[in-house]
């Protein structure tokens, strides 16, 4: 996704970083500690501008939900997305968030959100290569990669989110029985990832070249990108795999 620099970017990101999961340590010991609850985990790679994340997270409000986006510029933007969502706020008028306490966070200020406040979903700054050091095995029920970059040229294919050694990292951080699931409009893409989820120690469950006239249309939830794509009149490939149980 290309993004022109944001205004005050880093301020925005400091007063809302009360959202932000930094510290492995933690995660490591204890992947719940965030939510100050043991609940289901759930994590979005790639999580763009936040549509999806926000929508789930509500209609599913029993998973703890992370939200992995490895360009701090787009982060941002759904984390802000996520905060107004949930009544913490707005961004002020003039720069700094206007909290939902009184307080304008601005100029690096940092939001000390109260832990019954921050809601079910936790933000992730990085990359998803480094996730094998940030979680602990086994622990999430469910992994979603939405409209990934396809990386097309030769030399780049590792990058790609259905790349075989990402696979094999997805099936190590799922439950035994855990769901991968993604979506793409692109069709290179969607069948290489075919190719390489058959290779893979996942279990592939679910496959339609056409997501919006199957029978989970009534069920998907859209993202930011699908909701262009689909506009412009593509076909949305989806695929589920599925962790041994
Ligand atoms: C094409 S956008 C799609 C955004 C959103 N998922 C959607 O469907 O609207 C892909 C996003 O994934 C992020 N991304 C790509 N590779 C990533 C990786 N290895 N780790 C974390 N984020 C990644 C990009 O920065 C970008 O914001």
């Amino acid at each position: 996704m290309r993004m022109r620099k944001k205004k005050h970017g880093s301020d925005r990101l400091a007063s809302l970083s009360a959202l932000i999961c930094r510290d492995p340590a933690e995660l490591r010991t204890d992947p719940c500690a965030p939510f100050g609850a043991s609940v289901p985990l759930r994590l979005e790679i790639g999580c763009g501008k936040g549509d999806f994340i926000c929508t789930l997270s509500r209609l599913e409000p029993e998973y703890g939900y992370y939200a992995m986006e490895k360009i701090d510029d787009v982060l941002v933007l759904a984390m802000e997305k996520y905060a107004s969502g949930r009544g913490l706020g707005r961004l002020g008028d003039h720069g700094g968030w206007d909290a939902s306490d009184g307080v304008n966070y601005g100029g690096g200020a940092v939001w000390d959100i109260p832990q019954e406040l921050r809601g079910n979903v936790r933000f992730l700054s990085g990359d998803a290569a480094t996730l094998g050091e940030l979680f602990p095995p086994h622990v999430f029920d469910t992994i979603y990669a939405n409209f990934s970059d396809p990386w097309p040229k030769t030399g780049y294919e590792d990058r790609r989110l259905t790349a075989p050694g990402f696979l094999k990292l997805y099936a190590d951080l799922l439950v035994p029985g855990g769901r991968f699931l993604f979506k793409t409009d692109n069709e290179n893409l969607y069948r290489y990832s075919l190719e390489t989820v058959a290779a893979s120690p996942l279990t592939l469950t679910y496959a339609t070249e056409d997501l919006h006239a199957s029978e989970r249309a009534a069920v998907n939830v859209m993202t930011e990108y699908e909701r262009n794509f689909s506009a412009k009149g593509a076909k949305i490939y989806a695929l589920e795999a599925v962790a041994e149980a």
